[in-house]
């Protein structure tokens, strides 16, 4: 039976290093606090008006496409995922392909907006595509920019001190190989809870949502009048064009549903939590991923964590991770690999692969 199979993997991630103490210049907050919550020493932002979500994607890209030994317009899918792209629309899989130099328009664009779980989501879409013989060679991207879309002052210290920007991409090929590749996917999504972790400005909701929502938070749903659709007065004077995240309640969720998707990916793909070899988890925060190792009964050095380098880069932290374990030697040829993630949504998603 043919699957996919990683035949080309590459991570970018941006020169400029920002401290803890870099962030306490600008708000309140400590080293000391953001070391002991999320594990987080440092994290990377892309350089302004050079850098942005598209360009970052396209290193890690080259890197992937090289990796795997074809030429550019061989690439007959694009699958890009990300929550800060370059611009409301279009989206970066095209901006993409016109950055790579693709100039091959048989091939596809397609952008995916599952935030955390987005580049796991991407790798179950592509394995499906290349599995039915539509396509044989898809270049699956996860990037963020998310330094140009934080709030800086103290208000929105809870959110800006996790995140961080990167890159990551693969290039999934067809294989014929016995049990090699993605052994299988699983992907689940609640919308209950959309706006606990979520960035709803600039949006065409005109306040419909507000009958919704948690009496507790201003979410920040002013009365949009038409043509409102992006920014007005009131979303700028309270803060609603930033990411919202109501954490203790995010934490609570992401440590029940990382180790259910988990043990959900393993069973039906007919393998055990001590088969694993390597564990790469979302880069959430440190202590999530801590948790979920502890309930697999995995040693620290089969569990990739870079967290506290590159901060949460979102669609980017699972492929940058992935990226940096095969550069250091730490996955191998034969190895059993399982990817998880969980953000916003909530979306969530598991996917287990023998490299
Ligand atoms: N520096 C200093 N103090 C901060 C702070 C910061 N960067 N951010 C929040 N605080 C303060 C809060 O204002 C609050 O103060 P108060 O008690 O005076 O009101 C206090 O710290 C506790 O806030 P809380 O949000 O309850 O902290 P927490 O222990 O839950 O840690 C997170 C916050 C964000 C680290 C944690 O909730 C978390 O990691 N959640 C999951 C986030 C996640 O995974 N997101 C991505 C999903 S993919």
């Amino acid at each position: 039976m043919q699957r996919s199979f990683i035949a080309g993997i590459g991570h970018y991630v941006p020169e400029k290093v920002v401290t803890n103490d870099d962030l306490s210049k600008v708000m309140e907050t400590s080293d000391e606090w953001i070391k002991e919550r999320t594990g987080i020493a440092t994290r990377r932002y892309g350089e302004k008006h050079k850098e942005t979500t598209t360009t970052m994607g396209a290193r890690a890209a080259e890197k992937a496409i090289a990796a795997a030994g074809i030429d550019k317009n061989e690439i007959d899918f694009i699958i890009f995922a990300t929550l800060s792209p370059d611009y409301y629309f279009p989206g970066c899989g095209v901006l993409l392909q016109r950055e790579l130099g693709i100039t091959n328009t048989e091939c596809g664009a397609l952008d995916i907006r599952n935030q955390c779980s987005g580049f796991v989501y991407g790798l179950s879409v592509a394995d499906q595509f290349i599995r039915s013989g539509m396509y044989k060679n898809i270049l699956l991207v996860g990037a963020e920019m998310h330094s140009m879309g934080l709030d800086y002052s103290t208000r929105g210290r809870n959110v800006t001190v996790i995140f961080g920007d990167g890159a990551g991409a693969v290039v999934l090929q067809a294989t014929e190989e016995e049990g090699r590749g993605v052994l299988g996917s699983c992907l689940h999504s609640d919308g209950t809870y959309a706006e606990k972790l979520s960035f709803i400005n600039p949006g065409a909701h005109g306040g419909y949502h507000q009958e919704h929502e948690d009496e507790q938070h201003d979410y920040g749903y002013a009365d949009a009048e038409y043509g409102e659709m992006f920014i007005n007065e009131h979303m700028i004077t309270n803060g609603h064009i930033f990411p919202y995240m109501d954490g203790p309640f995010v934490f609570k969720m992401a440590v029940k549903k990382f180790p259910e998707v988990i043990m959900e990916v393993l069973k039906k793909t007919g393998q055990s939590k001590e088969d694993i070899d390597m564990f790469v988890p979302h880069q959430a925060n440190l202590r999530i991923s801590q948790f979920v190792q502890r309930q697999l009964g995995l040693r620290d050095d089969q569990v990739w964590n870079n967290i506290q380098k590159y901060g949460n880069t979102t669609a980017a932290s699972v492929p940058i991770a992935l990226s940096e374990a095969v550069e250091a030697g730490a996955v191998k040829k034969g190895d059993l690999v399982c990817l998880a993630a969980f953000g916003s949504g909530f979306t969530w998603a598991s996917a287990l692969l023998r490299w």
